[in-house]
């Protein structure tokens, strides 16, 4: 596996590091790479009343090791020092053996509102009937099935008004993101009920809070790494614990905490053609699970190491969407092989770790400005 430890990446003109990550590129390749890669046809087939196709840059973060396997990570972002962020957080982390990653089933869960005299007398309906109705469901999508995807579960919530029930149902999407998979299957899931007389659909649509769906990568960073600015490392990393404990306490801090980590997440996102209002949606819902707005990420000294772990549901695939039409996309992931959207959660939540480690070392030692101004200062020159 080749390494993607490139001492001196970011200094190689822009078709050596092309090719430093991607390996050698088709004339046509490199145009699609430099032209942002969407015709105006193909733009018109994302959205209406199209002008013209917006450019963004497409960057490379080198560095990453997740679960052993070498990643140079695609980002799209407009901000600067993010992408120099993600790629020195995952040098350190490296040292300290990567990224892990554990991530659950990929189930994406539509809401349903049934409007009923009787919510009591549905929900005993519903029970009874829900082994048959996630066998009727499932027989409507056999691709979908024959694949092992499909239905997966059918709840009654607690929380329904009168005369209303909320239910869940969550369907195994394999790689797709899951939203036009659960939005059909919620609408004919509401046409059944109504035909078996348990209530009428109010409304049906995914929940964008992807409650059964969630990635967790954990990284230690060496403390022997981490001194800066007459500062050892210990006493970093100290100051790095404090600032974590900031964002548990206060959340106007946890916010802009998880704003870091959202830098790296929806950078990957977008770079990889997917919905990224999806993704900040989740992960921004996961942050105010408890009632109280909280950090993603928790920070703490263990043994020899500053230990960081992030957690967050992804709303995100590698079939379907914007990443079967977008060229650059088709690109990425097949010279990157992302094939699953397993493996493009675990990229995801571990560039957003690396990002998060970035700006609290930053914060914690020489401060935030400094990195930033020398980047802003090269923008001016240009
Ligand atoms: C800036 O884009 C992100 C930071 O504000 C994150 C943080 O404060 O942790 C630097």
């Amino acid at each position: 596996m080749k390494s993607s430890r490139i001492k001196g990446f970011h200094g190689l003109s822009v078709s050596d590091r092309r090719e430093a990550a991607l390996g050698k590129i088709e004339t046509e390749d490199n145009s699609l790479l430099t032209d942002g890669g969407l015709s105006l046809s193909q733009a018109q087939l994302l959205v209406e009343n199209i002008i013209g196709v917006f450019g963004l840059p497409l960057a490379l973060a080198p560095n990453f090791l997740i679960d052993d396997q070498e990643w140079f990570i695609p980002m799209v972002t407009e901000e600067p020092s993010v992408v120099a962020a993600a790629s020195n957080g995952a040098r350190i982390a490296r040292e300290g053996g990567g990224f892990h990653v554990t991530s659950s089933d990929s189930v994406t869960t539509c809401r349903i509102l049934l409007q009923t005299p009787s919510p009591h007398k549905s929900r005993e309906q519903i029970r009874s009937m829900r082994s048959h109705l996630l066998t009727q469901l499932g027989e409507k999508d056999p691709l979908l099935l024959s694949l092992g995807g499909g239905p997966v579960d059918l709840q009654c919530d607690e929380f329904s008004r009168e005369q209303t029930l909320s239910l869940s149902l969550h369907v195994r999407c394999l790689d797709a993101m899951g939203a036009n998979i659960v939005n059909t299957m919620g609408e004919q899931l509401v046409t059944l009920l109504h035909e078996a007389g348990v209530g009428r659909g109010l409304g049906s649509i995914i929940t964008n809070g992807m409650p059964q769906r969630e990635t967790t990568v954990t990284a230690h960073f060496p403390l022997l790494l981490l001194g800066r600015s007459n500062m050892t490392g210990n006493e970093a990393a100290g100051r790095i614990c404090a600032l974590a404990q900031w964002a548990i306490d206060d959340p106007y801090r946890a916010v802009t905490h998880n704003k870091g980590i959202m830098n790296g997440v929806t950078a990957v996102t977008l770079a990889t053609g997917n919905d990224t209002r999806a993704q900040e949606a989740a992960a921004h819902f996961h942050a105010a699970r408890s009632g109280k707005y909280s950090p993603l990420s928790i920070w703490q000294i263990i043994g020899d190491d500053l230990v960081g772990t992030c957690k967050m549901p992804c709303a995100v695939g590698t079939v379907g969407g914007m990443t079967a039409l977008h060229p650059t996309v088709k690109l990425l992931f097949s010279r990157m092989g992302i094939k699953t959207a397993r493996t493009l959660e675990a990229l995801m939540v571990s560039t957003g770790l690396a990002n998060n480690f970035a700006a609290l070392w930053a914060i914690a030692t020489e401060g935030i400005q400094r990195g930033h101004m020398a980047l802003h200062a090269q923008r001016q020159k240009k």
